[in-house]
């Protein structure tokens, strides 16, 4: 047995998956009478090319082999989830025994850890970051105990938009001997590579990132894991068979074909962010600003329901975050077009209070 066997629940060592009927035979060329498909082709297209009478590939091995191109990591340690929050629920399930096991996870930090526990009856450690959001590994490393599975950092974190010190990830990534779970939905917006090259030597570490924010691409719902060959070899099996549709995978395809202007969307993004906060540290109605190496910006407002209501009102949405621990007072507004940006600043320039 390897360590991450030893993690694993005893249910999801001794199941049997299902096996799906695009699992082994891929080639369309080929005669398919196996997977009770439509063999005419799909209703509402025009173009049969897309092939979405027949089941997806379920590995996604195109959009791995590129990925695995681009980031420098094996094909092997590559899972690709319906959005990373399937990862985040698999991840949960295979390791967590519901009403024994723990997760362990910074507050603040993304809710959808603590959502996904909660549906898996599995009980969360929240260990508060500091004043200024920085991480303190010794004292989280402190907290586990034998039921302590799984660990999720978010780095750049949400919501309060800065990297978790590389040295306190690395001591935990060290000395955690359950799985780490590293967040990089927003590493793209970052001056940082982040941890995927660490995944090589750490068996235990997923390290998670998404299309939904820098690529743009919330709407295909495509999550991407990298780790290593073990965690894979779990995840492979729970998962549902077509968990990544047809529409997603070409749609990935595409896009990762167009890699190069990533740089210029985040480019984008940072220059709408430094405006933004220039803009709004100027406003009587801001306290405080915090550092952001993300695609958003966590600011500290006088009355921040009241804030949030007018912009409501205004037909602008942002984030009340004013009711989380070390969070109190804040909005987080994410950067928008240029012309998003001046009406949130043109409404909150009318607030009085
Ligand atoms: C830190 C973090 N992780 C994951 C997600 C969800 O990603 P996905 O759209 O890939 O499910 C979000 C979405 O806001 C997020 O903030």
């Amino acid at each position: 047995m390897t360590a991450i066997d030893q993690l694993v629940r005893d249910n999801i060592k001794t199941l049997r998956p299902y096996t799906s009927a695009r699992e082994q035979y891929m080639d369309y060329g080929l005669t398919l009478l196996d997977a009770n498909e439509n063999a005419w082709g799909s209703i509402g297209m025009a173009d049969n090319n897309q092939m979405l009478n027949r089941y997806p590939d379920p590995y996604q091995r195109a959009i791995k082999e590129k990925l695995s191109e681009a980031k420098g990591h094996l094909v092997d340690g590559i899972f690709l989830g319906n959005g990373s929050d399937e990862i985040i629920d698999l991840l949960i399930r295979i390791f967590c025994e519901p009403g024994r096991d723990e997760i362990i996870t910074t507050t603040p930090t993304y809710g959808m850890y603590k959502v996904a526990a909660a549906i898996n009856n599995v009980a969360v450690n929240e260990v508060p970051l500091s004043e200024l959001f920085e991480l303190n590994a010794g004292e989280m490393l402190r907290t586990v105990s034998e039921h302590s599975k799984i660990i999720f950092l978010c780095s750049p974190n949400n919501p309060t938009g800065n990297l978790l010190g590389k040295s306190q990830v690395q001591k935990i990534l060290d000395e955690f001997e359950g799985i780490l779970v590293i967040d990089e939905a927003y590493i793209d917006f970052a001056k940082d590579p982040g941890f995927i090259e660490q995944c090589t030597e750490h068996v235990n570490l997923v390290v998670m990132q998404t299309f939904s924010k820098a690529w743009g691409l919330a709407g295909i719902r495509l999550g991407v894991g990298y780790t290593s060959k073990e965690i894979m070899y779990y995840l492979n099996r729970v998962k549902p068979p077509y968990n990544v549709n047809q529409l997603t995978q070409m749609h990935a395809l595409t896009a990762i074909e167009d890699a190069h202007e990533i740089k210029m969307v985040v480019a984008r993004v940072q220059n709408g962010r430094e405006w933004l906060r220039n803009e709004l540290s100027q406003l009587k109605i801001v306290e405080q600003i915090y550092p952001s190496e993300a695609n958003f910006l966590l600011v500290k407002v006088k009355q921040a329901t009241t804030i949030f209501n007018i912009l409501i009102d205004n037909q602008i949405v942002v984030r009340d975050r004013s009711r989380i621990q070390l969070c109190e007072g804040c909005l987080r507004i994410t950067v928008g077009t240029e012309e998003e940006n001046q009406r949130l600043l043109d409404i909150l320039n009318t607030i009085e209070l």
